[in-house]
């Protein structure tokens, strides 16, 4: 396997030369390892952290605490992909100069090479603090919003109409002037995400905005069926684990409640039949 790290001039000569790229999130070490087999170019440590691992039903209590601890087993196990730490609700909402503290806590202490954050113009001065004073690489998020999710009434596709959609467009062209290098679609029109696509320079991520996007990412649970309850219409699963994983816990069960697991020769050690003679 190539061990490169890919960097943001990679992601820009992938946009640039038309190759698509790909990105997933991952929240352990395992994983991590996993993504870097398969050679996905991306990983978010993202705050869905909330909803896959820590049972929460959506991404508010997330702290950034969390992102760090989960962060750090990640990038323990990431030599290739370029990872990305999420900024979770308020850790950058409250002043530029608290993002941008919390921003370096995640590159610090998670060691990610990126931060992401939710959010449009009204963020731009956050964001331009984080990259320009910070020398941190920012991805900007724009759509639905799950950290906006109680204010734009739930979670639904976002920019179908005239006004929503040129707020997207606007919201776009100022995160990257503030300086972004990459840009996560959520939840938008295809025709969205193709114009917004064509418009920026900086390569844009998709998650449920079509297929026009320079990438695609989705929440790794939910690619791998790990994921309970409602599943959005852009979700594609590509195994069904939580299945697999019940039918194996079923079988261990079942073995050992008739003895077959362990067994003596596989599984078992062995001491010298002299000594347990000592032993009277
Ligand atoms: O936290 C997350 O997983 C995300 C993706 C849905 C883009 O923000």
């Amino acid at each position: 396997m190539v061990q490169e790290k890919i960097t943001v001039q990679d992601l820009q000569r992938m946009k640039e030369q038309g190759e698509k790229i790909s990105m997933i999130t991952a929240y352990d070490y395992p994983t991590g390892l996993l993504v870097d087999r398969a050679e996905i170019e991306l990983i978010l440590v993202g705050d869905s952290v909330g909803n896959t691992i820590l049972g929460y039903e959506n991404t508010i209590p997330v702290e950034l605490e969390d992102i760090i601890h989960h962060g750090r087993a990640v990038t323990r196990a990431v030599k290739r992909a370029f990872v990305v730490g999420d900024m979770p609700f308020m850790s950058f909402n409250i002043s530029p100069e608290e993002a941008l503290f919390n921003a370096g806590r995640l590159m610090k202490e998670a060691r990610v090479d990126g931060v992401k954050l939710e959010g449009g113009c009204e963020e731009a001065e956050i964001v331009e603090t984080i990259v320009r004073r910070g020398g941190i690489p920012v991805m900007g998020h724009i759509g639905l919003t799950p950290q906006r999710a109680s204010q734009l009434g739930g979670f639904k596709v976002q920019g179908r109409d005239k006004e929503k959609a040129k707020k997207l467009l606007d919201d776009a062209k100022c995160l990257e002037e503030a300086g972004i290098f990459a840009l996560i679609l959520e939840c938008v029109p295809y025709q969205m995400g193709k114009l917004i696509t064509e418009r920026l320079n900086v390569p844009t991520i998709g998650i449920g905005a079509g297929p026009y996007c320079d990438g695609q990412v989705l929440v790794f649970h939910d690619v791998v069926g790990l994921s309970f309850g409602f599943s959005p219409k852009f979700v594609k699963r590509y195994l069904d684990l939580a299945t697999e994983i019940e039918q194996a816990l079923q079988a261990f069960k079942a073995e050992i409640k008739d003895g077959r697991f362990p067994s003596i020769e596989e599984h078992s050690f062995t001491m010298n039949e002299k000594v347990l003679e000592e032993l009277g």
